[in-house]
């Protein structure tokens, strides 16, 4: 072994450099990661989770609810489209727009390009390469129009109404354990905070809705806050509940029933559909399962990072003259 310090040297080379490469690499490129203060508000996202809910990602480390969920909206691709927004003031304006208009979509006739500009804004390409939206918008501003590129994110969970773009490594910075999950025997719950439960009173089915023009909030619910929990905790006690087939397991041990007789002031029992739940017994929830549904009710990455863009929709066309002089009038009625 005349060799033997010669190897020694190499052998922890490899160590080190494989080490330094993919440790330090990784914690060089996530490790800093920071709040981000949005531009506009300086509002900062993500923010370290309130108490409970705090509590409520450890009790979901505990039951290992990650065995069947991700944590992890996946997207695909950026998607691009053009849209007009409004016409110029020239008095040919509407020729101009409708020549601008067959060239970006050459299947239209005149007729239809025409009768498409009634109802501003109008999506002149979708679901295209940034070459053509970006085409359709300098053909409609060379005819004096105002017309703008919109971008979309694409992909399965975005179709299916699991987010409004993907998750990406910030946000989970406050997450002392990261459970991202492997298997989706359930739906991802990256963005359970935003969904409306209600949506999802049914079979469980992969069938892709257009809910993924990005932008629309279209999945956050208005649903009240109790109602919400509520869902939730009846869904952790019975998922069947709530929908009929479902194969996940419950979570009765999170919840006390207490007989009707007995029950007399206990606040807090949980509302079951009409129908369901047990009739001789109130159901109240531990602190453990309050604690896991206020986490649930906190997952929700619908703020737009630089990493995780959410697109925004066209804002509203500007108002012409008279339709703002049609306001004040009756703002100054309304004073009077
Ligand atoms: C054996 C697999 C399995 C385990 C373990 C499991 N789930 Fe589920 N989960 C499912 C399936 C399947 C569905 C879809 C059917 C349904 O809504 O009940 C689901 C649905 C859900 C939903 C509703 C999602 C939506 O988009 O409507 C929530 C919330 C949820 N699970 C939370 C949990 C929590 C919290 C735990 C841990 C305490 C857990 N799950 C453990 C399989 C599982």
């Amino acid at each position: 072994m005349r060799n033997g310090p010669v190897l020694f040297v190499f052998g922890l080379l490899a160590m080190v450099i494989s080490w330094g490469c993919i440790v330090m690499g990784s914690v060089k490129q996530i490790g800093t990661l920071a709040s981000h203060a949005d531009l506009m508000t300086g509002a900062l996202y993500p923010v370290n989770r309130p108490g409970t809910a705090h509590q409520g990602a450890e009790v979901y480390r505990e039951l290992g609810c990650n065995q069947c969920h991700t944590r992890f909206a996946v997207q695909d691709e950026l998607s691009f489209g053009a849209e007009l927004t409004k016409l110029g003031d020239a008095t040919n304006s509407v020729e101009l727009a409708v020549a601008a208009l067959l060239k970006v979509n050459p299947e239209w006739n005149e007729a239809k390009a025409k009768d498409k500009l009634n109802d501003l804004p109008l999506t002149m390409v979708e679901r295209t390469i940034p070459y053509f939206a970006d085409r359709a918008v300098k053909l409609l501003e060379a005819a004096d129009a105002k017309a703008q590129m919109t971008v979309y994110n694409l992909g399965a969970d975005i179709e299916r109404g699991w987010g409004a773009r993907q998750t990406v490594a910030r946000d989970m910075i406050y997450d002392s354990t990261v459970l991202a999950g492997t298997q989706r025997i359930g739906p991802d719950l990256a963005n359970i905070g935003t969904r409306a439960p209600a949506d999802h009173v049914g079979a469980w089915e992969f069938t892709p809705t257009v809910t993924n023009i990005v932008g629309t909030t279209t999945n956050l619910t208005n649903l009240p806050e109790d109602q919400r929990l509520n869902w939730h905790l009846v869904h952790l006690y019975d998922p069947k509940a709530h929908v009929s087939n479902s194969i996940m397991p419950s979570y009765r041990f999170l919840f006390r029933a207490i007989s009707r007789e007995q029950a007399g002031t206990v606040s807090g029992a949980l509302k079951f559909p009409s129908g369901k739940g047990p009739k001789t017994e109130i159901i109240v929830p531990t602190r453990k399962a309050l604690a896991l549904a206020a986490w649930l009710m906190d997952q929700r990455a619908d703020t737009s990072l630089p990493e995780g863009p959410i697109p925004l929709l066209a804002p509203a066309p500007e108002k012409t003259a008279e339709q703002k002089a049609a306001k004040d009038e009756d703002k100054a009625e309304g004073k009077s």
